[in-house]
């Protein structure tokens, strides 16, 4: 078995943070005329990611943890829960705009110093290396065409209102 880096977990998670930003950055270079293939690649990234996240790293660190989920976990299973309703909506600019700041901000409780990807990390140490298994073994997930009616709109703003965020006043703040 090779050596295990020590900020391995953190560095497979923030790499594909990465990967799928690049992915929606080139999806969306014009805003009200998206790339729906390459908008299907963000999708399937970006749930596959959640995925990852919610059914391994962070059971794993709930069980480490005695049972006892992390405190930020609650926030960005939220979080999670606003980004995959809105993956449901057609990509407007705005449904785009409101996407790419829960990320932003979310990114960031899971990246930071002392973040999620930190505190899971630390509980998991000592199986690292089975973990980054498990992680690379996730199968894509499968997503459905976008819900076009006019309620699924509806509902995505509760959920990203439920994560503490207000659709509307994100797509009128000026950046
Ligand atoms: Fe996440
Ligand atoms: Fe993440």
């Amino acid at each position: 078995m090779g050596v295990i880096k020590r900020r391995a977990l953190y560095e497979f998670f923030t790499a594909d943070h990465r990967r799928i930003e690049r992915i929606l950055e080139e999806a969306t270079v014009y805003k009200d005329n998206v790339n729906l293939e390459k908008y299907h690649h963000f999708r399937v990234g970006l749930l596959t990611h959640i995925k990852m996240e919610e059914k391994i790293l962070f059971v794993a660190a709930q069980k480490a943890n005695g049972g006892e989920p992390l405190p930020l976990q609650a926030k960005l299973r939220l979080d999670h829960a606003a980004l995959t309703s809105l993956l449901v909506c057609y990509p407007t600019p705005d449904v785009i705009k409101v996407i790419d700041h829960v990320m932003e901000e979310h990114d960031i409780l899971e990246e930071e110093e002392g973040g999620m990807y930190e505190a899971c990390e630390q509980l998991t140490q000592h199986e690292t290396q089975q973990l980054l298994e498990e992680l690379k073994s996730v199968t894509p997930v499968p997503v459905h065409p976008f819900n076009e009616a006019p309620y699924v709109l509806d509902v995505a703003k509760r959920t990203v209102k439920r994560a503490g965020f207000d659709f509307d006043a994100i797509v009128g703040a000026s950046i």
